[in-house]
C-alpha cells in the first residue's frame, strides 16, 4: 500500500476528495495531513475523518525557505510517505525540496498548464478572452507548475463569468480529477488521465 501524505493551506476541499477516495482496493491509504497554517480548515476537516494532521507555520522562517521545509520535513519523514499530493498549498517550493520528492510529488493548478502558471489563473484567463480553462495535475519539479503532466480537465468559459464563478466551476472538476490521478499514479501507472 502507498502512504500519502497531503500539503495544504486552506479549506482542503481536494485534500477531502483524495482521502474519501482512498478505500477499498484502492493502492494507496492517507497517512498525513501537513499544513503550513495551523488555522487551515483543511487541517479540522482530516481530523473529522481521523486522518493524522501536523502544522509547522511558515511564518517564523521569515522567507528562509529551506529552514522552512527543513522544520516540515520532520512530521513529513516521520510519516514515511511514498507520494505527497500538494492540495492547494501555497507555498513555493525549493530545489532541493522539489528533488529530494522528484517523481514522488503531485500537484494541483487550476488552470490548463502550461498556461497561467502562479496566481490569479481565472482572472487571468477571463482577460485574456480564453473561451475555456480548466485545471492540471502534474508532477512537481525545481519549476514552478511545471514537470510532467498526469491530467487534465476542462471547462467551458460562459458569458458573464466572474472569477468566482469560474473557480467554482474548475473545483467540481478539480474534485473529479485528482482522485482519478492519484488512483492511477499510485498503481504505477503515469499515463495522463484526460477529462471529461
Ligand atoms: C484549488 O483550486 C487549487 O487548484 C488551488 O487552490 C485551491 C485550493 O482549494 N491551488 C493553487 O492555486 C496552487 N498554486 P482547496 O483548499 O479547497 O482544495
Amino acid at each position: 500500500t502507498q502512504r500519502v501524505a497531503i500539503l495544504v493551506s486552506g479549506g482542503g476541499s481536494n485534500m477531502v476528495r483524495l482521502v474519501e477516495s482512498m478505500t477499498g482496493d484502492h493502492p494507496a491509504r492517507p497517512v498525513l495531513v501537513l499544513s503550513n497554517d495551523p488555522e487551515a480548515g483543511g487541517l479540522r476537516r482530516a481530523a473529522e475523518m481521523g486522518v493524522p494532521t501536523a502544522a509547522v507555520s511558515h511564518k517564523p522562517f521569515k522567507g528562509d525557505r529551506a529552514a522552512f521545509e527543513a522544520a516540515l520535513s520532520e512530521p513529513l519523514a516521520a510519516a514515511q510517505p511514498d507520494i505527497i499530493c500538494l492540495a492547494g498549498f501555497m507555498r513555493v517550493l525549493t530545489e532541493g525540496f522539489t528533488r529530494r520528492w522528484q517523481g514522488r510529488m503531485l500537484n494541483i493548478h487550476p488552470s490548463l498548464l502550461p498556461k497561467y502558471r502562479g496566481l490569479h489563473t481565472h482572472a487571468r484567463a477571463l482577460e485574456a478572452g480564453e473561451t475555456e480553462a480548466g485545471c492540471t495535475v502534474h508532477e512537481v519539479t525545481a519549476e514552478l507548475d511545471d514537470g510532467p503532466l498526469l491530467g487534465q480537465a476542462r471547462v467551458p468559459i460562459l458569458p458573464g463569468d466572474t472569477p468566482e464563478t469560474l473557480a467554482a466551476r474548475v473545483l467540481v472538476e478539480e474534485h473529479r480529477l485528482y482522485p482519478a490521478v492519484l488512483r492511477r499514479f499510485a498503481a504505477g501507472d503515469r499515463t495522463p488521465v484526460l477529462l471529461p
